[in-house]
């Protein structure tokens, strides 16, 4: 996957796996990356669908409704992706903290409903539930940190508040935080995630 690694100058601290939104770039959450672990290895991924040009981590049929079949598809090479890297760039595979923004929160929350130790941990920014009816590998107190609007019309608060649901009946340790505003990632929101990525490793 087309992507851009940046080795850290602390080892130990978590690799940021940086996954950006619908027509975003492996270059939109680099800066994020800086004010949340300044110190960390940094892996921003591209999507590898592309919806009329926009870059995406998997196929949707319209807005909200997701192609099941390739977003588990995606899903898979997306972790088998991260498999690759470790090796390739030596860092710790049990390592990795997703930060995700939208479509690639969706994604960092397929990984979870996936894999059992895909993800050490994750900062979701206005996920979705990517995928229904499937049970979910134990997330052992996966801490994980959900930014959500009370406004927000494409991820409404009834279904963050599912994902929550899900996420902690898998043993999850989530962290819920609202926004009074809608999709868009605030300043504050930002803050409260850099608290819980500082308090949480
Ligand atoms: C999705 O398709 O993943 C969600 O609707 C968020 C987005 O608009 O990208």
């Amino acid at each position: 996957m087309k992507h851009i690694f940046q080795k850290g100058s602390n080892e130990q601290a978590p690799v940021l796996l940086l996954l950006h939104g619908t027509g975003g770039d492996e270059n939109d959450l680099l800066p994020l990356a800086k004010m949340i672990a300044p110190d960390s290895t940094v892996l921003s991924v591209r999507g590898n669908v592309s919806e009329n040009g926009m870059p995406r981590f998997f196929r949707r049929l319209r807005e909200g409704v997701f192609d099941e079949e390739d977003l588990v598809f995606r899903t898979k090479e997306l972790h088998e992706f991260l498999d690759h890297a470790a090796t390739e760039y030596s860092f710790d595979r049990s390592n990795i903290v997703a930060v995700g923004y939208s479509n690639g929160a969706n994604i960092a929350a397929s990984l979870l409903f996936h894999y059992e130790n895909s993800l050490k941990g994750a900062s979701l920014h206005h996920p979705m539930v990517p995928r229904r009816g499937v049970t979910l590998p134990s997330l052992n107190d996966t801490p994980i940190f959900i930014g959500a609007g009370k406004q927000d019309p494409i991820c409404r608060p009834e279904e963050t508040e599912e994902l929550n649901g899900l996420l902690e009946e898998a043993g999850a340790d989530v962290t819920l935080h609202w926004e009074n505003g809608g999709h868009q990632l605030t300043q504050s929101e930002l803050g409260e995630a850099i608290n819980w990525f500082n308090k949480t490793f």
